[in-house]
C-alpha cells in the first residue's frame, strides 16, 4: 500500500503507508452528548455539524482524500417527527452556514443516498453544495443521507439491470461501479464514535476490508486528538485483506 500525502508544497510529495485514503465515520452520540448539557437533541445534532466541519479540514491536513459520513440512515425516519425534521432542517442550516469556507478550503462534496423521498428543498441545497464543489480536489467528503448499505446494495442491483449488464457478465467490479461510493476507493478506516459496537447498515459493501475503531467519545466532542488516536490505531494494524504478509499467493489450480 502506497498513499499520497499532500504538503503546501504541491511539488512535494511524500508517500506515506500509515495514512488511510479513506475514512468513514458513523457520528453516534448526539443525543447523549446533549442529554448530558440537559438540552434537546437537536441541540447534539447542531454541535454534531460543527464538529463534522472541523474534522473535515483536520483529515484534509493529514492527507485524507475521502472522508465518508453517515448523516441519516434509511432507518432514521423511525425517530421522532420532531427530530426528523430539525435534522432536515439543519441540512439547510449547515449549508448556508458552512458551505462557502468548505468550498474555498477544497473540499469537493459529494451526496449519497435516496434522494426520492426528501423535500424539493433539501435535494436543491444538496445540488447547490455538490455544483459548487465539483472541481475542488482536495479532500472528497461524501455525506450519505437516507442512506442504508443494503438499500445501496439494491439499488446497485437494480441499476445494473437496467443498464443491460447479463448475468455473466456480473462481478464484484462490475456491481461496484453501480454502488453509489463508486467515486472512492474502499474506506481503509471505519470509526464509530458513541460506544456502540455495530455497522448500523454503514458501508456494508466497501467496509469488507476497512479496519474498524470504536470509541466511547460522543461524537460533538470528537476533535483532532480523536481523530489522530485513531489514525495511530489504523498504522499500527497489520492489513493482509485475507491473504498471508510476505507469503505468494497461491493460484487456484494449485488447490
Ligand atoms: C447519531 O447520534 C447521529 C445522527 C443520527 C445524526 C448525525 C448527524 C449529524 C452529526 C449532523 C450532520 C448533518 C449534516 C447536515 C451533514 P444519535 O442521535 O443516535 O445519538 P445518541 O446515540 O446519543 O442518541
Amino acid at each position: 500500500m502506497s498513499l499520497s500525502l499532500k504538503s503546501s508544497n504541491p511539488n512535494l510529495v511524500e508517500t506515506r503507508a500509515d495514512i488511510p485514503r479513506h475514512v468513514a465515520i458513523v457520528m453516534d452520540g448526539n443525543g447523549r452528548w446533549a442529554k448530558k448539557r440537559f438540552m434537546p437533541r437537536f441541540f447534539g445534532h447542531k454541535a454534531g455539524v460543527d464538529s463534522l466541519v472541523k474534522t473535515v479540514l483536520a483529515c484534509a491536513d493529514r492527507g485524507i482524500d475521502y472522508l465518508t459520513v453517515y448523516a441519516f440512515s434509511s432507518e432514521n425516519w423511525k425517530r421522532p417527527t420532531e427530530e426528523v425534521t430539525g435534522l432536515m432542517g439543519l441540512v439547510l442550516v449547515a449549508v448556508a452556514k458552512y458551505l462557502t469556507k468548505l468550498a474555498d478550503k477544497g473540499v469537493r462534496i459529494v451526496i449519497v443516498g435516496d434522494r426520492n423521498q426528501v423535500s424539493d428543498k433539501l435535494r436543491q441545497a444538496w445540488e447547490q453544495a455538490e455544483s459548487l464543489t465539483k472541481d475542488n480536489t482536495r479532500i472528497t467528503l461524501s455525506v450519505c443521507f437516507n442512506y442504508g448499505g443494503r438499500w445501496d446494495i439494491v439499488q446497485a442491483a437494480r441499476a445494473a439491470m437496467q443498464a443491460g449488464v447479463k448475468p455473466e457478465e456480473l462481478d464484484e467490479t462490475k456491481l461496484a461501479s453501480f454502488m453509489s461510493l463508486a467515486h472512492a476507493p474502499d474506506p481503509d478506516l471505519f470509526i464509530r464514535t458513541g460506544g456502540e459496537l455495530r455497522v448500523s447498515n454503514f458501508l456494508l459493501w466497501q467496509a469488507a476490508y476497512s479496519e474498524f475503531v470504536f470509541t466511547d467519545c460522543l461524537w460533538p466532542d470528537f476533535g483532532e486528538a480523536e481523530l489522530d488516536a485513531a489514525l495511530a490505531s489504523f498504522a499500527r494494524r497489520d492489513r493482509r485483506f485475507g491473504g498471508v504478509k510476505d507469503a505468494p499467493a497461491a493460484s487456484l489450480q494449485s488447490a
